[in-house]
């Protein structure tokens, strides 16, 4: 039913499929850190704020809209891990944290998560990185990385 050169596509095919299935397995880390995970769509929020759960854990419940992120600036002792949630009020807006390899996009409607543990003290700048209008080179915001004496 099959000529031998379908037979070589085929196998070829199958073969490519299950390096790409590996490697992107493979790329996960062992905690799955940084890997967007989708929210339901009823957990979304209006209002931008953080969660400090214990000594070290954080969470930020990001709002995305023209042309600002809510909180702007975020204080964390160093060695945090902060769950990053992130939603838009409007249109398609962009996170990312270049660093920390954060890279979300914000929609209306719906909620991602990223999780990003911060070792060293720093100023980290978080960008918009999809045009979102005439202000979107504007709309930045910071994770303050405090050294433990100073929080
Ligand atoms: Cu928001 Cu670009």
């Amino acid at each position: 039913m099959f000529d031998k050169y379908e037979k070589g596509i085929l196998i070829s095919s199958i073969l490519v499929m299950m390096l790409f299935i590996f490697s992107l397995v493979y790329s996960l880390d062992k905690k799955g850190r940084n890997i967007t995970e989708c929210i339901p769509f009823n957990k979304t929020y209006q209002k931008g704020r953080v969660e400090k759960i214990d000594d070290s854990t954080y969470q930020v419940f990001m709002v995305a809209k023209m042309w600002a992120f809510e909180p702007d600036k975020i204080y964390i002792p160093v060695g945090s891990t902060v769950d990053f949630f992130l939603t838009s009020l409007d249109v398609v807006h962009g996170f990312n944290i270049a660093p920390k390899n954060v890279n979300l996009m914000a929609v209306f409607g719906g909620v991602g998560k990223s999780t990003v543990k911060f070792d060293n003290p720093g100023v980290y700048k978080i960008v918009c990185h999809e045009y979102c209008g005439v202000g979107h080179q504007f709309m930045q915001g910071e994770v303050i990385v405090n050294y433990p004496e100073n929080k």
